[in-house]
Formats: structure tokens, C-alpha cells, sequence
């Protein structure tokens, strides 16, 4: 709070001292993303469908708002979707889907992609397949190539990209998920945290010498508490567990990349002080329905999926969710987790709202914009 209110005095002083308070957006008319499949709206299905089996083309993803599967990993719509429809702009089209209306924004989002290029985890033989070469750069690399179709300035700020919302994230849980797949220790997972952030950082710079102006940068939910992570590396050792039954080891490497990546917003806010740079928090939101699941209306066991099968966790990476057979709970609503990975769509909307209005964003999205 503190922090948010020091923040928002600093802009008002440099409002006040360059006059361009009057000029300041009330609204944004378009929005530019960039992530992984938390907020996919389409591109995983059209990069991996000639390569690798998909299953979130397939029902019942999609059930709970579109109808029909959209390539979306979630019975509904994501968080970005939410944030689009508070500023009454149309959904993001994949970036992928060549979709030729774009003047108010595409998503460049792809599920599987990391932060770091994925060059670096099949050199260092720490995944045994071939990545998609989807990670952040790449989508960076993506924007820059559209970039000439919005923009023909290469002005900053209160250019072309005044008006638009950028999203960087969440990067980092793909990356991590490599890395503890590979049966590494807590302490070598966390030695890639800084690596991961430094790349994080680096792509906001390219984006606000790009011309943004406005981007938030998710940090990481709670994986230790998704069912695939809760499956795969099942313990023996109840001390591996916290009280209500996540893996600590996993949790805590997310929590420290939170912290490092908001310390790294922090001096980014120093060195661009015309930049609005928000950091959403990922964690606490989940974290709190997880730990309050009747105040939340979550009625389900809070870390089992909602569509899969069987387990303690319902999950099985042999019948997940879309595959023939598998089935959906009655209400996603009532549950945290849509299919062992992703939320439903309850959860993405109550995260989206906390960005928006607080109070899960530093400062939130809403505020950002009125200062
Ligand atoms: C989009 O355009 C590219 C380049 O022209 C093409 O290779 C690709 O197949 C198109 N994708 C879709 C989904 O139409
Ligand atoms: C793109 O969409 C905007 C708003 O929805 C509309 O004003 C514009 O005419 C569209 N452009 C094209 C080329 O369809
Ligand atoms: C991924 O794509 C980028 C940009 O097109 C390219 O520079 C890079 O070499 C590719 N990486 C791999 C591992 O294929
Ligand atoms: C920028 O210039 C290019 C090439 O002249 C043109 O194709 C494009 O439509 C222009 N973009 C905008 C946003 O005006
Ligand atoms: C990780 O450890 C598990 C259990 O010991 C083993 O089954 C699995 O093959 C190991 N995976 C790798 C990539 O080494
Ligand atoms: C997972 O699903 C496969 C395929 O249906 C099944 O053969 C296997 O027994 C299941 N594993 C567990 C642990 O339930």
C-alpha cells in the first residue's frame, strides 16, 4: 500500500513538473501480450498441431463460456480476456491466426513458452524432447515484425503505443517445470531464477524502447499446489508438504522469483520513470482461495482438477483433459484447477479483478491509468 501510494505520488510530481498530465489516457485502446499458456488464446494449437498431440482443441475445454473449444486452456475465458472486456475491447485474436484486424491488439502468448530461448534446456540436456521455439524473445520477435502495421514512428511513450496495455507473463513456471522434471534439487532450480528474471527485465526494456508505455509483469502463481506438479513429484515425506497439502520445495522457488522479479520492476520503474510498470502478483490470489475455499464458493477438494482422471489429485498424464473419455467435474466454478495445469474460469476472473482494481497488483491496473 505504502508502496503503491509513493509510486503514484512520484508520477503526479512528474506530471505536475512536464505538463502532460492532461494528455494522460483515461482508457487503452489496445492491448499487446505476451506469455504462455495461461493466457493462450489459440497460438499452442496452431504451432504444435502437425507436431504433437493437442487436447485443448477438444471438449470440454471452452464448456463453460464459449461453448466450444477455442484453443483457450480453460472451460472459459483467461485472464487477459477479462482485462479486454474492462476496456470494451474485443477478445485477442491468436497472433498465430493471422487475423487481420489487429489495431486493437493480439496476443502473442503460446502454452510451453519460457522466458529463457529454449536453445538453452536442450543444450544443457535438461528436457529430453524438442521444444517449441516459442519462448519469450521469439514472441518479442513476433511484435516486431507487426510492429511497422500499427506504428510508423519510432517515437516513445505517448507515441503510437500510448494508449496500450502490454502484458509480460507469467514467464518462469515453464522454465522451473523443465528444470524440477529433470530431478533437480530446490537449491539448482533456484540458481536459475535469476537467469529467468534477468531475461524477464531485459524483454520489458525492449518493449519500452519499443514505444510501450503501460505493461504489467506477472510473477508466479503456486505451482507447488497444481495437481500435475503435486503428482509428479509425489513424496513420501510429509515434511515435503505444507498444511494444506502443496509441495513446498515448489512454492518456495516460485515465491522467491516473485520476490527477485518485483525487486527487478522496482529499479525498471528507476530507469524508465515514463513507464508504467505494474507488477501482478500471481500467487497470493491463488493462494488465498486455496487456503479460504468456502469463501470462495470453491465446494471441491481445492487441489484436485476438475477435468481429468483419477488419482489423488485427479490427474494422469495418460488421460488428461480433452482426450476420449475424460470427463469435466459438474461445476468448474466450484473448483480452483480446470485440468491439473490452468485455472478454471472462476479463478481467472477473480485474478484478473485483483490486477485491475487491486488488490493484487502494485499499483493496480485501474490506478495506473488515472494516477
Ligand atoms: C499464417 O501466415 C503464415 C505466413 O503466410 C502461414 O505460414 C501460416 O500457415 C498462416 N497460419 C494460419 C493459421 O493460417
Ligand atoms: C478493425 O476493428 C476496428 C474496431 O473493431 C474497426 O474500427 C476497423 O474498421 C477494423 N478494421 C478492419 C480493416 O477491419
Ligand atoms: C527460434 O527462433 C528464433 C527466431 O526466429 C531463431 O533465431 C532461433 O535460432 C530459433 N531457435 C531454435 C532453437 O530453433
Ligand atoms: C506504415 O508504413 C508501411 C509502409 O509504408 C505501411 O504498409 C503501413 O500500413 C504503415 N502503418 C501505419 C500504422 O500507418
Ligand atoms: C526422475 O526420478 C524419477 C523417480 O526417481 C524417475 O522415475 C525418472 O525417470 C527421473 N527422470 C529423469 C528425467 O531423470
Ligand atoms: C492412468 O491412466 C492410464 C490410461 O487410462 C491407466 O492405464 C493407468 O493405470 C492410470 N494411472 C493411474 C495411476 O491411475
Amino acid at each position: 500500500m505504502e508502496l503503491t501510494l509513493v509510486f503514484s505520488f512520484i508520477f503526479l510530481l512528474q506530471d505536475f513538473l512536464s505538463g502532460v498530465s492532461s494528455a494522460s489516457p483515461r482508457y487503452f485502446t489496445s492491448m499487446f501480450t505476451l506469455g504462455d499458456s495461461y493466457i493462450d488464446t489459440g497460438n499452442f494449437v496452431i504451432m504444435a498441431t502437425p507436431v504433437i498431440p493437442v487436447w485443448i482443441d477438444k471438449p470440454p475445454y471452452g464448456m463453460t463460456f464459449f461453448g466450444h473449444p477455442t484453443g483457450r486452456p480453460s472451460d472459459g475465458r483467461v485472464i487477459i480476456d477479462f482485462i479486454a472486456e474492462e476496456f470494451g475491447l474485443p477478445f485477442l485474436p491468436a497472433s498465430l491466426s493471422n487475423s487481420s484486424n489487429i489495431s486493437q491488439g493480439v496476443n502473442f502468448a503460446v502454452g510451453g513458452a519460457t522466458a529463457v530461448e529454449v536453445g538453452f534446456f536442450e543444450r544443457n540436456d535438461l528436457v529430453p524432447f524438442k521444444l517449441l521455439n516459442n519462448s519469450l524473445d521469439v514472441q518479442l520477435g513476433w511484435f516486431e515484425k507487426l510492429r511497422p502495421s500499427l506504428c510508423n514512428t519510432t517515437e516513445g511513450s505517448g507515441g503510437c503505443f500510448g494508449k496500450s496495455l502490454f502484458l509480460v507473463g507469467e514467464f518462469g513456471v515453464n522454465d522451473y517445470n523443465f528444470i524440477w522434471m529433470a530431478n533437480k534439487t530446490e537449491d539448482e532450480v533456484r540458481s536459475y531464477v535469476p537467469k529467468v528474471v534477468k531475461t524477464i527485465a531485459l524483454a520489458v526494456e525492449r518493449l519500452i524502447n519499443d514505444g510501450a508505455a503501460y505493461i504489467v509483469v506477472p510473477g508466479n502463481p503456486p505451482i507447488g499446489c497444481s495437481p500435475t506438479i503435486l503428482t509428479l513429484r509425489r513424496s513420501a515425506n510429509a515434511m515435503d508438504y505444507d498444511r494444506i497439502g502443496c509441495l513446498r520445495a515448489v512454492n518456495s522457488v516460485a515465491r522467491y522469483h516473485n520476490t527477485l522479479l518485483r525487486v527487478t520492476v522496482g529499479g525498471l520503474r528507476g530507469r524508465y520513470p515514463h513507464a508504467r510498470i505494474i507488477f501482478a502478483d500471481f500467487y497470493n490470489p491463488i493462494r488465498r482461495i486455496i487456503e479460504n475455499p468456502n469463501s470462495f464458493g470453491v465446494v471441491s477438494d481445492v487441489l484436485k482438477a476438475c477435468c481429468g482422471t483419477g488419482g489423488a489429485y485427479n490427474w494422469n498424464g495418460s488421460a488428461v483433459c480433452g482426450m476420449p473419455g475424460v470427463v469435466a467435474c459438474r461445476n468448474p466454478a466450484a473448483y480452483v484447477s480446470w485440468d491439473g495445469v490452468h485455472y478454471t474460469e472462476a479463478i481467472n476472473r477473480y485474478v484478473a479483478k485483483g490486477w485491475l482494481y487491486g488488490p493484487y497488483a502494485d499499483p493496480p491496473i485501474l490506478s495506473a491509468m488515472q494516477h
